[in-house]
């Protein structure tokens, strides 16, 4: 987050308040998210795009996709800030109505919607349901019928475009579970009997497309691809059929820097190539400018937050090194991948600083573990960090705003960490940390 600076002590704060100050008030491991980033970035994104789009005549519509994190305090700031908001399950959807937020801003996503999420989502009016698959479209039209509701819908196509990023998190190649294929072998694709299939259903308002690349995404090419070949099927569905479809979503997937090695590109320019894109591709193609939507989640929360975390036991081991043996020190902390899972499932790369004080100490190559029981509970693979780093020292890892806490587990009983919020000098708690017992109350026999 901008809001972090270091004291002349050394210490780092945030927001007015220090390090230490919220680790004793909250414990930790600890979530801390600033409140002001969080809500910079996602009026960035609606700006930017905003701007962007202006001469093809449209708003963006700016979907913050509440899978990289949502609690209920989260959602009020993304209204606040005009987005709307992205869910992807009934637990999702109940959160954003916890909320209030109302349910034209909301969309459903997701490739195995159960019947009670459709309902859900249709009680609350959502704005829209992403459809994923020919068979759910016909579930959505019947639930909608037996509720006597439109279903307002949009279509996830897979353009085929080979995102480069982590393979369980590109999505839109052939060879994954997602979503409607643009490519058909005999007659008709998947995707173009969908199209038939909604506008055939009485019950369904069919909006238009959307297609979901990947995530943590930097070169901006797929996004174009994936633009393209989409206004190239709704031109064939204008054509073929005479159908419309008036919205087109470029789903999210905006990369961020973990540490000093990623390089990702300001928004504003993102946006404009992709205007520049949409624009030259509907001259091309005679087709009228499409709405716009996004959803982006880890570029808007990602960055929010950091994670503090307090080191336990340090040991150094020889290890073999480029230039012979070397040394290793690892440094134990108290949380690890039940508050972090994404360097054990995606080799992601973090970094971490000494944060409860300065030292000028030499840097010494440092593995930041945790104290989970497995030697794969990783949450910084090399650091450099002071040679005095010891027990009772905090250590504050940036970035940890998107798919950690919502990804978080009780492996080997931790309770879940706090979540808290700055803003003015002051923290709150936007979600509290488990307890022991928060774990043993679901089992009848403790
Ligand atoms: N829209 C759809 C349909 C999505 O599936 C996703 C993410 C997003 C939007 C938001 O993507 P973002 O802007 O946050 O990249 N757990 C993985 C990431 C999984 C992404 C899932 N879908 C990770 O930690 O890297």
């Amino acid at each position: 987050a901008h809001d972090v600076v270091r004291h002349p002590a050394g210490e780092l704060a945030i927001d007015g308040l220090s390090v230490q100050q919220l680790a004793e008030e909250f414990g930790s491991p600890l979530f801390v998210l600033s409140e002001a980033d969080f809500r910079r970035r996602a009026r960035e994104f609606r700006n930017a795009f905003d701007e962007a789009f202006a001469e093809l005549g449209g708003g963006v519509d700016v979907y913050y996709a509440g899978k990289s994190f949502l609690c209920t305090e989260v959602a009020r700031w993304v209204m606040d800030e005009g987005l709307r908001l992205d869910t992807c399950s009934g637990g999702e959807l109940l959160v954003a109505q916890r909320a209030g937020v109302p349910g034209v801003k909301l969309g459903l996503h997701g490739n195995n919607k159960s019947d009670a999420e459709i309902r859900r989502a249709l009680d609350l009016g959502v704005g829209r349901i992403v459809a994923d698959s020919l068979p759910e479209i016909q579930r959505i039209e019947s639930i909608a019928a037996a509720s006597g509701r439109i279903a307002k819908v949009m279509l996830r196509l897979t353009p085929g475009v080979h995102a480069h990023t982590h393979e369980f998190i590109a999505t839109a190649h052939e060879d994954q579970k997602f979503g409607l294929s643009l490519a058909g072998s005999d007659g008709p694709s998947p995707a173009e009997q969908a199209v038939l299939a909604a506008t055939a259903a009485e019950h369904i308002e069919l909006l238009g497309i959307h297609c979901h690349i990947g995530s943590q995404i930097f070169e901006s090419e797929g996004f174009a691809v994936a633009a393209q070949r989409l206004l190239g099927f709704s031109a064939k569905m204008k054509s073929r059929h005479g159908v419309e479809l008036g919205e087109l979503d470029l789903g999210g997937g905006y990369g961020i820097a973990y540490t000093e090695a990623d390089n990702p590109r300001p928004t504003a320019e993102i946006a404009r190539e992709m205007a520049a894109v949409v624009a030259e591709e509907c001259t091309r193609l005679a087709l009228p400018a499409p709405r716009i939507s996004i959803e982006p989640g880890r570029a808007i929360v990602g960055p929010s937050t950091f994670t503090l975390y307090r080191v336990g036991t340090v040991k150094t081991v020889v290890v073999d090194g480029a230039a012979g043996p070397a040394e290793r020190r690892y440094l134990s902390v108290d949380g690890g991948m039940s508050d972090n899972p994404r360097p054990v499932l995606y080799d992601a790369d973090y970094s971490a600083v000494l944060a409860n004080r300065a030292s000028s100490a030499a840097p010494v190559l440092s593995r930041v573990v945790g104290k989970h029981c497995e030697s794969g509970d990783i949450v910084v693979r090399d650091a450099y960090l002071p040679g005095d780093v010891r027990a009772g020292d905090l250590l504050a890892v940036p970035a940890t705003g998107a798919y950690c806490w919502v990804l978080a587990s009780n492996y080997n009983y931790l309770p879940r960490p706090a979540v808290v919020a700055v803003r003015d000098g002051a923290a709150r708690v936007i979600v509290r940390a488990e307890t022991e017992e928060d774990l043993l109350s679901r089992d009848p026999g403790a």
